[in-house]
């Protein structure tokens, strides 16, 4: 027994073959155990989710359809986002794409040799282990709705990325997400519920498969449909949050102005709370009870960094005064620039794109530059090498070619 490590399960029709995988992989330092199921995999859902963490499956020449990956697809979805390694004799791109939709991580050659088994086995359980974490997590936060959080969030986001940091965006706003809205007017293919979906055991990889590419930046789009929102439980933020962090050292997450138990599970996973507000009476009032639930909730001060947002040099209400009445200190200022946001925000253009001399772009530009100042702890070497080969984290299957 070697508790901690993942279970593998073979399923094969052919018993030399389950024989020969046995013999390569029986073992593994990476796996507790493996047990071989004689059969076709669409009839062995139910003993496979019981075998294993991790499924290698046999599809034959005649079963290597569409329809073929959708019950293996059941049986991952059965399974808590069970794995797949598949070997089959299809690899065309109709196929691969089903394939990555139904969680297949590796596909093999029905020739396949035990060392190249091994590799492919090894590397997907490597996805398995709980990831390390080392990202720091900044939460967004509304004190009143249209104080900026989204645009702010999204903004720093874009400029910590377009600048070569490792960063990505989660918009979290359950009750009305718009964060990519902000950087892209190409409307997302996958959103928070896809990641959702795959449950606690979402990996780096799978959660960078849900995610739109604004240039540099990945982005996991808010949730769409009021329904499916519902659906999203604390759990769900967890894991998306675990992985982002094993993944990215930089995870900015908007989480709107609705305090509840999902939201407040990405304030206490939150390295930094950023509460934005602006310098008008209404937003000020919100802030302040805002500050009173964090302060319940015993966040320490300096956890909690207010932003002041569309600031206004000769305005009503100076930031001694908003200090004094929330009797906390207001970490950044940004000021107001309505011409250039409208237009990065109606056009779905980053600002630093549209409109780099604006004084909110050089004021985006410097918080990133602070932020990237403290450079969290870097990620090991097996994220990098399989980063750097392409491998694992792109959320693609990996191919092994067919030998020659
Ligand atoms: N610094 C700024 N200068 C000028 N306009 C700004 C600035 N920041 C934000 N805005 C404007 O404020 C609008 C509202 O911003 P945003 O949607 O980010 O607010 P929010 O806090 O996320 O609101 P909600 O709580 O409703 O999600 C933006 O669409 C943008 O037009
Ligand atoms: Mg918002």
């Amino acid at each position: 027994m070697k508790p901690g490590l993942p279970r593998l399960c073979l399923i094969s029709p052919e018993r030399a073959r389950l024989e020969a995988w046995q013999a390569a992989l029986g073992r593994m330092a990476e796996l507790e155990s493996v047990v071989a199921l004689h059969g076709r995999p669409q009839t062995m859902a139910a003993r496979a989710a019981q075998a294993g963490e991790l499924l290698l499956a046999d599809i034959d020449a005649e079963d290597a359809s569409i329809s073929a990956l959708d019950a293996l697809a059941a049986l991952a979805a059965r399974a808590a986002g069970m794995p797949l390694i598949l070997v089959c004799t299809r690899q065309d791109a109709t196929f691969l794409l089903a394939a990555m939709r139904a969680g297949v991580r590796e596909i093999l050659p029905p020739g396949v040799d035990a060392e190249a088994l091994r590799a492919a086995v090894e590397r997907v359980a490597a996805g398995l282990r709980p990831p390390r974490a080392r990202g720091k997590v900044l939460a967004f936060v509304s004190c009143k709705g249209g104080s900026g959080a989204s645009f702010l969030a999204a903004n720093l986001a874009y400029a910590l990325a377009a600048q070569g940091h490792s960063a990505a965006l989660i918009d979290a706003n359950l009750q009305c997400g718009d964060a990519l809205l902000f950087l892209s007017d190409e409307p997302p293919v996958r959103t928070l519920a896809d990641a959702a979906r795959a449950g606690p055991r979402l990996d780096a990889s799978a959660l960078e498969a849900s995610m739109s590419a604004v240039g540099p930046l990945p982005v996991l789009a808010g949730v769409e449909d009021p329904a499916q929102a519902l659906e999203i439980l604390p759990e769900h933020l967890d894991a998306i949050l675990a992985a982002a962090k094993s993944r990215w050292d930089w995870v900015l997450v908007d989480v709107g102005r609705n305090l509840d138990a999902r939201s407040l599970r990405v304030l206490d996973v939150a390295d930094l709370i950023y509460p934005v507000l602006q310098t008008t009476l209404p937003f000020i009032r919100d802030a302040r009870r805002l500050l009173q639930v964090f302060r319940g909730l015993d966040y320490p001060l300096e956890k909690c960094r207010l932003v002041v947002n569309r600031h206004e040099r000769r305005g009503d209400i100076g930031i001694h005064e908003v200090e004094k009445t929330l009797g906390a200190p207001v970490a950044r200022l940004v000021p107001n620039h309505y011409a250039a946001v409208a237009a990065s925000v109606n056009g779905g253009i980053p600002m630093l794109r549209l409109a780099r001399t604006s004084p909110v772009s050089r004021a985006l530009l410097q918080w990133s530059r602070e932020c990237a100042g403290t450079p969290p702890s870097r990620a090991g070497w097996i994220h990098r090498v399989l980063s750097l080969a392409g491998i694992v984290m792109k959320g693609k299957p990996h191919v092994t070619e067919t030998p020659a």
